[in-house]
């Protein structure tokens, strides 16, 4: 149990008339190392609830614990926290305020008191990480940059806090394919190689194949539902009642099938797609 809440409840101004309830009665665990996607309808409170997670947002009832530890607004408490769950905002490029992009990443990590060698070895480690090469980058100007090589800049520029969670709104939100890709695939490295727990909310549900393995719908402010990103995605006509689509190679699965070529459920990638395609082909060529 690394992340949990407990009945958690927030609004945005509360106590006055533009109150908005924004969270209600959420319950949740995440684990260490789980891949995590949230989805919903604009508005469901998905940015809400993820603020909750590294307590940038503090619940107005309810509680948060981390590693079993209640938040509470120690200032000493919150620091751990943070540098524990790195959260990367939407559109995270907007914050980018240094004027190389080895000030940039090393700022989190120097403000905590590490200098010199380890400093260089943490900016080079964070950079690699979202596959881009130190020798080539450091010394630049962020804003020269291209926009998918920003995002990936402020992407490091979290991680070099080395974080135990990347929690991440919208990671490949406006971004060229190519750019989209090449970031998934880096976050999947950093979790296989070093078991950092990802939570991504995203509204690409083909991202989401790629990357989760569970998911959780939210819907008004509550959860609607929360499983394995194989048993969501494949439940077409309850995920039309949340405003989601499911992912293009679920969908293809389910249209061949409505045709009645059976290749089975619970498609994913584009992988899984073909290959069962050629599975059935190679079948139906026996008889
Ligand atoms: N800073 C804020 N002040 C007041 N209300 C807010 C604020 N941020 C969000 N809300 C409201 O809280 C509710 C949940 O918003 P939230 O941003 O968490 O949704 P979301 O699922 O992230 O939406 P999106 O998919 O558009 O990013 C909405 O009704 C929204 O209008
Ligand atoms: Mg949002």
């Amino acid at each position: 149990m690394f992340i949990r809440l407990e009945n958690v409840f927030y609004s945005y101004f509360q106590h006055t008339p533009f109150e908005v309830q924004a969270l209600k009665n959420i319950t949740l665990t995440i684990n260490r190392g789980e891949s995590i996607g949230i989805i919903g309808r604009t508005g469901c409170g998905k940015s809400t609830l993820i603020q909750h997670f590294n307590a940038l947002l503090i619940a107005t009832q309810g509680s948060v614990l981390i590693d079993g530890e209640k938040i509470q607004k120690k200032s000493s408490q919150l620091k751990n926290i943070r540098r524990k769950i790195g959260l990367v905002f939407q559109y995270p490029e907007h914050q980018i305020f240094e004027e190389t992009v080895f000030d940039e990443v090393g700022f989190g990590p120097r403000n905590i008191g590490i200098s010199g060698q380890k400093l260089e070895e943490t900016v080079k480690w964070a950079l690699e990480s979202v596959g881009l090469d130190y020798q080539d980058i450091h010394k630049k100007n962020p804003f020269e940059l291209s926009g998918g090589q920003m995002r990936r800049v402020a992407i490091a520029s979290i991680l070099s806090m080395r974080p135990e969670a990347l929690v991440l709104d919208e990671p490949t939100a406006g971004l060229d394919p190519e750019g989209k890709r090449l970031i998934l695939k880096k976050l999947k490295t950093l979790r296989e190689e070093n078991g950092t727990t990802l939570v991504l909310v995203s509204h690409s549900m083909d991202d989401l194949a790629m990357i989760a393995e569970r998911i959780i719908v939210m819907d008004q402010g509550t959860i609607g539902l929360d499983s394995s990103v194989r048993k969501i995605f494949s439940q077409g006509k309850t995920l039309e009642y949340y405003g989601i689509k499911p992912p293009t190679t679920t969908r293809i699965a389910e249209l061949l099938q409505e045709k009645g070529f059976d290749i089975g459920n619970g498609i994913l990638t584009a992988q899984e797609l073909s290959e069962r395609i050629a599975e059935k082909i190679l079948k139906a060529g026996k008889h």
